[in-house]
């Protein structure tokens, strides 16, 4: 449903699809914002636009690898709302599988979503909101695996290590821009992205989807003079 309301913040949440994603779409689901919800699966795109029937809430269909789809969603986003003012990158694969049968294919698709998607969506965004003279925040979800190796997840793990530092590294470079790029990086969370039956009792204690989108609201709500660079969340019991 499209809508139009100068006072809202923007904020495009890309993995809209998935499990964090949506959780984040469904927490921001307020007065407060125009949301773009941006995924690949076009059925799951429209299912979340059943739900979300609201003025300020439009869908994007997007590879995060692709840039001209990266640069056309952000362009679509400041034409409906006339501004942008935040990003939440979320969208992801967790692609696992002992290192020495592990394809090239797979190591690069696992770099070109995890890492090249978040750069892009960073980068195009970060311009729009400088061209604009606009204070800005881009939240990137790594991972617990971003600061220590996974067995079976080399290229995983690589790709959230290497998430941190590109945050880190664009929150210093355009800080003084406005431009705040934190980072979480998740325990555990019970989403599809976890390869347990759907009812096994261990998704239980896992991170819920609800708990990392409460912590994007809280990370949205903290005044300009306050960043946080990472922030680990894990289970209590995992
Ligand atoms: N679940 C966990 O335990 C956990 C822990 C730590 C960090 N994380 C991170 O949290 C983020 C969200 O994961 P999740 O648990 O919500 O997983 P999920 O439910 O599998 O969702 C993944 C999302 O990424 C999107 N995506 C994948 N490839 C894409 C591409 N090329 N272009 C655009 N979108 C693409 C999917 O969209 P489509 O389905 O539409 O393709 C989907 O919306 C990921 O970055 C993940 O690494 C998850």
């Amino acid at each position: 449903m499209e809508g139009n309301n100068k006072k809202r913040r923007t904020v495009i949440v890309t993995g809209a699809t998935g499990g964090i994603g949506g959780a984040v779409i469904k927490a921001l689901d307020n007065e407060s914002f125009n949301i773009v919800a941006v995924g690949r699966n076009k059925d799951r795109l429209r299912k979340l636009a059943k739900t979300v029937k609201r003025a300020g809430f439009i869908t994007a269909q997007a590879d995060v690898r692709n840039e001209e789809e990266v640069i056309a969603v952000i362009k679509s986003a400041v034409r409906e709302f006339n501004s942008l003012d935040a990003v939440v990158n979320s969208a992801g694969v967790f692609i696992t599988g002992d290192s020495l049968n592990f394809s090239t294919a797979d190591f690069n698709k696992t770099l070109d979503v995890n890492v090249r998607g978040t750069w892009l969506f960073s980068k195009h965004a970060i311009k729009e909101m400088i061209d604009e003279g606009r204070q800005g925040i881009i939240i990137n979800i790594s991972s617990g695996a971003g600061t220590h190796g996974l067995a079976g997840g080399a290229a995983y793990s690589s790709s959230k290590f290497a998430v941190i530092g590109l945050s880190e590294s664009l929150d210093m470079e355009f800080r003084e821009k406005g431009i705040r790029v934190m980072c979480i990086l998740p325990g555990k969370v019970n989403t599809s992205m976890q390869s347990l039956p759907p009812d096994d009792p261990a998704r239980k204690i896992m991170l819920q989807p609800e708990d990392i989108a409460d912590l994007v609201v809280y990370l949205m709500s903290l005044p300009e003079r306050v960043t946080i660079n990472r922030v680990s969340i894990r289970p209590a019991l995992l």
